[in-house]
C-alpha cells in the first residue's frame, strides 16, 4: 500500500511529530482537525445538493476495455450492449458458451465494437487467473471490471445443500477477490478504471429464504466498499467503484417471485435497471440502490426499532417474498 492521501492532522502536515508535541498541542490539534472536519462536512453537504440540481457530466468509455462475467443473460447482457453502443472494446465472460456466443452475435449485429468471448467458470479460482491471463495476453489489461455473474439456490437455509451454499460464494462473492486479484494491478499502476459491483438489495437487509444468497451478496458489498476504501487511502482516485443494490429484476433468475406492494416495492424492468447501471457507473456514482424507496428503507433498518423493523419488513412482504420461486428453467 503507498502512502495515505488522506488530509493529515494540520500539526503534523506542518511537521510537528505527535512525540515533539506537548498536550497543548495535542489540544490544538484536536480543536483545528475537528474544525477541518466541521467546515468540510458543511462543503460536502452543499456540493451534493448543488449536484442533485446538475445534469450529471458522464464519461466517455471509447478506448476503455469492459470485463462482464455474466454476460451470457440478463443484466450481464444488456451491460454488454450499452458498452458496445458507446465504443468500448468488451470481454465477456459466462459460464455458458452458448450464452455469451448470442450476446456477441447480437453486439455484431448492433455495433462494430470489439468484442472477445471467453467461457469462465468463476466458481473457480483457477480458471478465472487461467482464463485472466488469456485476455491479457490476447487482449491486454482490463479498465472497467464489472462483477455481475450470479447464482441463487432459492430454498430455506435448511434445505438448501452444501454445494450449492458454497457455489452461491464461490460465484457471488469470491469471485470478486480472483477477478480483482488479476486485474486491478493494471488500474493501480495506471491509476484509471473502474470498479463495479452487482451486488443486491439482498447484500443489505436480510431476506427469508435468500441466507446464502443474502451472505455472499453481503460479502461482495462489504468487499467492494473496503477496496475502493483502500484504493483511496493508496491516493489512487483515477480508479472508480459503483456498487450496485438493486431488488428483484425481471430477468428470470427469481422467477415466481411476488412483490405485495408493487407500487411501493416493484419487480424491476431489466432496461430500467440498466439504464440506471449505466447513469451510475458513467456518472462515477459509488452507490446505486433500486428502486429509490430501499434508500429510506436502509436508514429506517438503521434507526428503527427492531420490532417495528420487522413489523415493516412483514407489512412490505418480506418473509414471503421466496414463498412461490421457480428461478432459471423452473418454469411452468
Ligand atoms: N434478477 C434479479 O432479481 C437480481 C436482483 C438483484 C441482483 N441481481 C444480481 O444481478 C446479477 C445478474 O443477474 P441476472 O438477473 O442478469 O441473472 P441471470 O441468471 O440472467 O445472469 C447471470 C449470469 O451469470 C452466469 N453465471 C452463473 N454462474 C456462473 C459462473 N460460475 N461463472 C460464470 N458465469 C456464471 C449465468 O450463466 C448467467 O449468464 C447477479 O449477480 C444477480 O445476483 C439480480
Amino acid at each position: 500500500m503507498g502512502r495515505s492521501h488522506h488530509t493529515s492532522s494540520p500539526l503534523s502536515a506542518a511537521g510537528i511529530s505527535s512525540i515533539q508535541a506537548g498536550p497543548l498541542f495535542h489540544t490544538m490539534n484536536f480543536l483545528l482537525e475537528t474544525l477541518q472536519v466541521f467546515f468540510l462536512s458543511f462543503y460536502y453537504i452543499l456540493e451534493a445538493f448543488v449536484k442533485w440540481f446538475l445534469p450529471s457530466k458522464k464519461k466517455n468509455v471509447v478506448g476503455e476495455t469492459v470485463l462482464v462475467t455474466g454476460a451470457g443473460s440478463g443484466i450481464g447482457r444488456l451491460m454488454a450492449l450499452e458498452f458496445a453502443a458507446r465504443w468500448a472494446t468488451l470481454v465477456l465472460w459466462d459460464i455458458s458458451k452458448e450464452g455469451i456466443r448470442e450476446t456477441a452475435k447480437l453486439v455484431k449485429e448492433r455495433s462494430s465494437a470489439r468484442v472477445h468471448t471467453y467461457v469462465c467458470d468463476c466458481s473457480d479460482k483457477d480458471d478465472v487467473y487461467r482464463v485472466a491471463d488469456q485476455v491479457k495476453r490476447e487482449v491486454g489489461d482490463i479498465s472497467i471490471l464489472i462483477n455481475n455473474a450470479g447464482i441463487v439456490t432459492g430454498k430455506k437455509f435448511m434445505d438448501a445443500p452444501d454445494n450449492l451454499i458454497v457455489k452461491t460464494v464461490e460465484v457471488n462473492a469470491m469471485a470478486h477477490f480472483w477477478t480483482y486479484k488479476a486485474f486491478l494491478p493494471a488500474m493501480v499502476a495506471n491509476n484509471h478504471g473502474h470498479l463495479v459491483s452487482i451486488a443486491s438489495s439482498a447484500g443489505l437487509i436480510g431476506v427469508t429464504g435468500l441466507a446464502d444468497y443474502c451472505a455472499s451478496k453481503f460479502a461482495a458489498v462489504g468487499f467492494a466498499e473496503s477496496v475502493a476504501l483502500e484504493l483511496q487511502a493508496m491516493g489512487k482516485v483515477g480508479i472508480k467503484t459503483t456498487i450496485v443494490c438493486p431488488f428483484f429484476i425481471n430477468t428470470g433468475m427469481f422467477d415466481g417471485c411476488s412483490t405485495k406492494w408493487p407500487r411501493l416495492l416493484p419487480i424491476l424492468d431489466p432496461n430500467y435497471v440498466v439504464k440506471k447501471i449505466m447513469h451510475a457507473i458513467l456518472t462515477d456514482q459509488v452507490y446505486l440502490f433500486l428502486p429509490r424507496s430501499l434508500y429510506v428503507t436502509m436508514v429506517l433498518k438503521n434507526i428503527l426499532p427492531t420490532k417495528l423493523g420487522v413489523l415493516l419488513g412483514q407489512y412490505l412482504g418480506a418473509f414471503n417474498f421466496m414463498d412461490s420461486f421457480k428461478g432459471h428453467g423452473k418454469k411452468d
